[in-house]
């Protein structure tokens, strides 16, 4: 037995490897379940009492003598090959992936920076609204076609609960909580029941502008919206108004800029006119301020409503309105490098 040991001992005392794979074959020859170190220790047994003690220190000291060694040979590549642990710290991280601003929140942020240095605050109302502040208190008669269930989102259960099909609603909340003077815009998310094409979407998104004061005229809004439009488009944007009609402004009228693709020549984009239609504005109708209060004999106001879609299209050549909403990365990652 003693000499089985020493055996073992002389093997072991020679034992090398060259990979992780020849350490592991060592461990299992040597100290796994099965290995010899173990056999000897089944062997014990048979050992004559008198030799017990000195056969199991033996073996004992052997078995600490291959644990030792074989743990040194495992270390020894784990340590030379990729300094401790495997890990080599001084390696660069990971970059972490940034997201992009959304092409809508830029475009949005920018149209709030121009006319927040206009001194106009911001404000926002909610998306489910009633009757009252979408249509009543804005001046539309009761048989106005937008209020038919094929322009409108209503609730089924509650006809006076409806999704704002624009953003006109929060010119009514604001007006009816604030006393002149009010000059704010009004960012968000409004909805229509219309088909979704590649021009239309059932939800988009609009900016609301809203300035009531003493003494506010049409020449300036003119001018408020020029400044807007030379800021958003270039010095050399020209704009255009156009008579139109909205209930709840009197007069009104649509606002084209100059096509900042062909700089006026005519294009595709502006359909050969030269002009790219981008708001409706116009006088706030005196009903509407006396709706909320406001008294109309001594203050007018301006209001203007766009939708931040097609302005984003115009800026960014985009010819599909569903991209906005579909999210794809390969989309969205376009418009702003990660931070
Ligand atoms: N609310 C109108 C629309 O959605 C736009 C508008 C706003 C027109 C304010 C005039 C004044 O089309």
């Amino acid at each position: 037995m003693l000499d089985k040991i020493n055996v073992l001992r002389e093997e072991l005392e020679k034992i090398a490897a060259s990979s992780k794979e020849e350490v592991e074959e060592l461990r299992l020859k040597y100290i796994s379940k099965k290995g010899s170190i173990n056999k000897l220790f089944a062997d014990f047994k048979n050992v004559s009492p008198e030799q017990k003690k000195e056969v199991g220190n033996a073996i004992n000291t052997l078995k600490n003598f291959a644990l030792e060694k074989i743990n040194a040979l495992k270390d020894s590549f784990e340590t030379t090959s990729n300094g401790d642990f495997g890990l080599d710290l001084t390696m660069p991280g990971e970059p972490m992936k940034l997201g992009t601003r959304h092409p809508l929140s830029l475009v949005k942020n920018e149209i709030i920076g121009i006319f927040a240095r206009l001194g106009f605050t911001v404000a926002e109302g909610p998306e489910i609204e009633d009757d009252w502040h979408v249509f009543s208190a804005l001046n539309f008669p009761p048989e106005h076609p937008a209020r038919d269930m094929q322009d409108t989102f209503f609730i089924e259960k509650d006809p006076d609960v409806l999704l704002r099909t624009h953003t006109s609603s929060v010119q009514i909340r604001v007006m009816e909580h604030t006393q002149p003077p009010i000059r704010s815009i009004f960012p968000g998310r409004v909805f229509r029941n219309e088909a979704i094409s590649a021009r239309s979407h059932c939800i988009f998104h609009q900016i609301e502008g809203l300035y009531v004061d003493e003494n506010v005229s049409f020449a300036d809004l003119k001018q408020t919206l020029l400044q807007f439009a030379k800021e958003l488009f270039g010095e050399g944007t020209k704009i255009r108004l156009r008579p139109s009609y909205f209930p709840f402004t009197e007069p009104s009228a649509e606002m084209d800029v100059s096509c900042s693709i062909c700089g006026g020549k005519g294009c595709n984009v502006c359909k050969y006119t030269g002009w790219l239609e981008i708001l409706g504005c116009g006088m706030v109708d005196p009903n509407v301020l006396e709706g909320c209060n406001i008294d109309s004999e001594k203050y007018t106001g301006f209001a203007f409503g766009m939708g931040i879609e097609r302005i984003t299209m115009l800026r960014y050549g985009i010819k599909d309105i569903r991209h906005f909403f579909e999210n794809d990365v390969r989309f969205l990652k376009q418009f702003e490098s990660a931070i």
